[in-house]
């Protein structure tokens, strides 16, 4: 190994947007000691929102004053082993998913929070912790069965394109929610029976028409007036699991006043359940194997966006790509 010193992003303030809180530093490559590993990271997944909630220090559950680390899966090639790591060698791939550990070039971590997977490419790294979470949502707090209709919003994105094809394999009919036409296409091809472009049609009026019961399982990753249809479409005993409300991240919260939410829920006996993925890791480890089995069995497809951001600094052009909407599929930026 030749380089000396790799760069990562960090955080140097709180501020209202990524950009405003960043800077890309230099430090030395450190040695791994007895129970870490070195890894060079090949790919960092790009997840907008959590960067931009964690910039604004508007994460409940994490408190961090400036400077701290930035980015959290990412997958690489182990270059070096601490004297006591036995069960990896230079050479073998890694997935990481900790807070800090995605925007950097290397990082040196105890071997045991480390994945070995197949390859380092940004299908499987999407895998880990992206489509873990759309299954662990699915079929823990969605307790999703069969012969139901599954509706996800953002449909077309790095979770929901997950959620879809999951929900479908498990026997549903699924609907999904986006803003193009050629997302629409790439929805129809994972096996939406209906996709619904928010932008040219209205979403509320496409589910009272067409799904006069309403919807059984509803996987909303963007909040604000689609929660609000949403939650309005529930069918009789309907779950909505809250997975995000992107369209809040780059803004301040809305204020709303209306009728306290268990008037909708009440006379349908629906119900709204939260979900963070790290208060479900129990669940992590079988729907890691299980989702590289459907993927290697080539029953999962896994879409990456194609557009190329090289480096870290390119991630603040990738976080604000995805907050505009325009990305197709997972976001990831390349080492
Ligand atoms: N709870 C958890 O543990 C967990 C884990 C992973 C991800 N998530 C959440 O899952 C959601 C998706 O995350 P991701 O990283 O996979 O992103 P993503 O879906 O790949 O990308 C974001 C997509 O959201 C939609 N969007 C962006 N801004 C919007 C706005 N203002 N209004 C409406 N839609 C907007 C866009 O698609 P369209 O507008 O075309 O639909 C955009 O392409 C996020 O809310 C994220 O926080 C939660």
């Amino acid at each position: 190994m030749t380089a000396k010193t790799y760069k990562k992003l960090i955080a140097n303030k709180h501020a209202a947007n990524f950009k405003l809180a960043i800077e890309v530093i230099d430090i030395p490559i450190p040695e791994p000691a007895s129970n870490e590993i070195l890894i060079r990271n090949k790919f960092a997944g790009v997840n907008a929102g959590f960067d931009t909630l964690i910039c604004r220090g508007d994460i409940s559950y994490i408190k961090l004053a400036p400077p701290f680390d930035l980015g959290v899966e990412a997958v690489g090639e182990v270059i070096a082993v601490g004297s006591d790591v036995k069960h990896l060698l230079p050479g073998d791939n890694v997935v990481t998913i900790y807070r800090g550990g995605g925007y950097r070039e290397y990082q040196c971590v105890d071997a045991n929070i480390t994945f070995k997977v197949p390859e380092a490419t940004p299908e499987v790294l999407t895998l880990m912790p992206t489509g873990v979470s759309a299954l662990v949502a699915l079929e823990q707090a969605g307790e999703m069965t069969s012969n139901e209709v599954v509706l996800v919003t953002a449909a077309a994105g790095g979770t929901g394109h997950i959620a879809v094809q999951l929900a479908k394999l498990a026997g549903n009919r699924v609907i999904g929610t986006c803003s193009s036409e050629a997302k629409a296409q790439l929805l129809k091809e994972l096996g939406c029976e209906r996709a619904i472009n928010y932008r040219s049609e209205d979403l509320n009026q496409v589910l009272k028409k067409e799904y006069p019961n309403g919807i059984n399982l509803i996987f909303d990753c963007v909040g604000k007036t689609i929660f609000d249809t949403c939650v309005e479409n529930l069918a009789v005993r309907g779950r909505l699991v809250i997975v995000g409300f992107i369209s809040e991240y780059g803004n301040d919260f809305e204020k709303v006043t209306q009728p306290r939410i268990y008037h909708q829920l009440f006379w349908k006996a629906a119900s709204i359940k939260g979900f963070l993925m790290p208060l479900y890791q129990d669940y992590a480890a079988e729907a890691r194997e299980r989702l590289l089995n459907l993927f290697y069995d080539k029953k999962l497809k896994v879409v990456v966006d194609p557009t190329q951001f090289k480096g870290l600094e390119s991630i603040p052009n990738a976080v604000e790509y995805m907050l505009s909407g325009q990305n197709c599929g997972k976001v990831v930026v390349r080492y």
